[in-house]
């Protein structure tokens, strides 16, 4: 039903975000993609409907090559969930979820009846949310229409990025259960995303596992229980051993993209603007090879840009970790001596992203919860 084949996705400034995914995606199949933040699972959905186009290879949805159908039409046939729920924030609840039917040129009636169906699936009194715009729902609540938004025409293919991502446990677990039981009536093809492997362990008929663009394991839940390939598919799943991760474990399951990384030639007063909109407090720089030349935080950027200098200029070397020798450990250390994160390099100085400690938490809440649980 969906193919990929040999497919690669390089962004314009050199992020090679999926390297050479192969993937056969059958007929009312339910696959859940999982890996660590910026591996790649957001660029792979996005070019199956042609939100981005694929740099290399190919992918087929039915049968067709993708790049031979008209993208509008395309997409009127897949439900799409994206990351950040994005409703229309002029819209009503029940318009919210019409857009596709409408486009579909479902009539008033039937779109109406649609919509009372939909809500009510998802647990939500039609009468009392139908008329509510969006910022009057809770996030969770946002999600869920996001998520009905998607299922409205009941179309073939169904792409979901982390739509249970913002709800509470309870919620969460309750749509788990209705998506399981629709998709046992329906057959839809679903692809999925998920940072929980407990989410997808639940939902998936198969996992792929992906880590920096590339597929670790592509199996079925008890498959990838019984038989990870190697010890980064091991920590993301099973239980105990998430559980007994050691301070002395390897640093690669909490690494994650950087805030800002930018070229080595760019203007500093661009950087620190950039930084004012977007929050983080340092920028990673990186050149066109994905060579790290440094790291560079707002203090000294302010510096060199009131002299109308480079980003290159106002780096610093001392705070890194490579991977191969580096611990959670030494990370955890360095992370309590200064707030600011720390980037992870390969042997020969190649970039692969940053340990915050936000990684640390994250990490430590589901060691908690497991214990708990
Ligand atoms: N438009 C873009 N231009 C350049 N690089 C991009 C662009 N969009 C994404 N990337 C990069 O491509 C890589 C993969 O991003 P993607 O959004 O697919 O990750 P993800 O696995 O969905 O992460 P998350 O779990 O955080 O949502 C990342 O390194 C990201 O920074
Ligand atoms: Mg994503």
């Amino acid at each position: 039903m969906v193919i990929f084949e040999n497919v690669r996705k390089v962004y314009d400034d050199g992020t090679v975000a999926v390297n050479n995914l192969n993937l056969e995606i059958k007929e009312g199949e339910f696959v859940v993609l999982i890996g660590p933040s910026g591996c790649g699972k957001t660029t792979t959905l996005k070019m199956v409907n042609r939100l981005e186009e694929c740099t290399a290879g190919k992918i087929y949805v039915d049968g067709n090559d993708i790049t031979t159908v008209d993208p509008v039409k395309l997409r009127r046939g897949i439900g799409y969930v994206i990351q950040q729920i994005a409703l229309m924030p002029h819209l009503s609840v029940a318009e919210n979820i019409g857009i596709v039917p409408r486009l579909h040129k479902w009539e008033k009636n039937k779109i109406d009846k649609r919509v009372d169906e939909l809500l009510e699936m998802a647990g939500l009194n039609p009468a009392q949310y139908k008329y509510r715009l969006p910022d009057q729902l809770s996030g969770g609540q946002q999600q869920r229409i996001g998520v009905l938004r998607a299922l409205a025409v009941e179309p073939r293919v169904v792409l979901m990025d982390e739509p249970f991502g913002a709800l509470d446990p309870i919620s969460r677990d309750r749509l788990q259960n209705e998506l399981l039981e629709l998709q046992k009536k329906l057959k839809k093809t679903i692809i999925f995303v998920t940072h929980d492997i407990d989410e997808a362990l639940k939902l998936a008929d198969r996992i792929v596992i992906m880590r920096q663009g590339r597929v670790e394991q592509i199996d079925t839940p008890s498959e990838l229980k019984n038989n990870p390939v190697n010890d980064f598919v091991k920590a993301f799943i099973g239980e105990e051993r998430l559980a007994k991760i050691s301070p002395e474990a390897p640093i690669d399951i909490i690494i994650e993209e950087p805030g800002l990384k930018v070229l080595p030639d760019t203007k500093a007063s661009l950087v620190l603007n950039h930084l004012e909109d977007i929050g983080p407090e340092s920028a990673q720089v990186v050149d066109r090879n994905g060579k790290w030349l440094g790291m560079a935080i707002v203090p000294d950027i302010k510096k060199v840009a009131k002299l109308g200098g480079y980003i290159k200029e106002a780096v610093r070397l001392e705070r890194k970790l490579y991977i191969e020798e580096a611990t959670l450990r030494d990370a955890a250390e360095m992370l309590a001596d200064r707030d600011l994160p720390v980037p992870i390099l390969d042997e020969n100085n190649i970039f692969l992203g940053v340990v915050t400690h936000n990684g640390i938490a994250r990490l430590t809440i589901s060691r908690l919860q497991r214990k708990i649980s």
